[in-house]
């Protein structure tokens, strides 16, 4: 599920057709409808759908959501650039199996302009996070993460960009890793 740029996004189906990551993305939900994310979705054939969130209250929104997911029966759920908290109604439909991605090494700097906040900080080691996530913003338990250094000189821009290539590297991996987990515990059940 993505709001914007779906760079994120680009870079999980890309590690699918390399086949560094054996999994099916069965659809992409925007609630932004012109989000960038969801037209390469449809460039590239996938069930792009927009669900607009605007003016409606959230939990509805949610149930929303939930309704359309369940129709795809997904075994996870990744939020990439997904700008909004997610409520109750959505957790416990997917329990531990939505994941999230922040450009920060949390539990530092969650929130908006993450990178800003590392740099006003004067942190020297950056990076990103995936995690799964919880009712918190950037919250709950992490499955991995990658540092970067902070260079003397970095601006929001250079330091943004910087995080953004290891995103690349890092999301796929760890929906690789959740999978794993998926199956082997549905395995289990068998
Ligand atoms: C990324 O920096 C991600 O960590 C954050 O939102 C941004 C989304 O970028 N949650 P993109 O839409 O995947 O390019």
């Amino acid at each position: 599920m993505l709001s914007g740029r779906g760079s994120n996004f680009v870079a999980i189906y890309e590690a699918i057709q390399r086949g560094d990551l054996n999994a099916e993305i069965c659809c992409v939900i925007s609630n932004v409808p012109d989000a960038a994310g969801l037209a390469r979705a449809a460039e590239f054939g996938l069930t792009a759908i927009s669900l607009p969130s605007r003016g409606i209250e959230r939990a509805e929104y949610d149930r929303s959501l939930v309704k359309t997911l369940r129709a795809f029966d997904p075994a996870l759920v990744c939020l990439a650039g997904f700008m909004r908290i997610l409520s109750p109604e959505i957790l416990k439909e997917f329990p531990g199996r939505i994941l999230n991605i922040h450009p920060a090494l949390l539990p530092a700097f969650p929130g908006l302009h993450a990178q800003k906040q590392a740099l006003q900080y004067g942190v020297k080691l950056a990076g990103c996070t995936v995690h799964i996530a919880d009712e918190g913003v950037d919250t709950g338990p992490i499955l991995l993460q990658r540092a970067i250094e902070v260079l003397e000189g970095d601006t929001e821009e250079t330091l943004s960009a910087r995080i953004l290539e290891q995103e690349h590297q890092t999301y796929w991996r760890a929906i690789g890793l959740m999978l794993a987990r998926v199956n082997a515990a549905e395995g289990a059940c068998k």
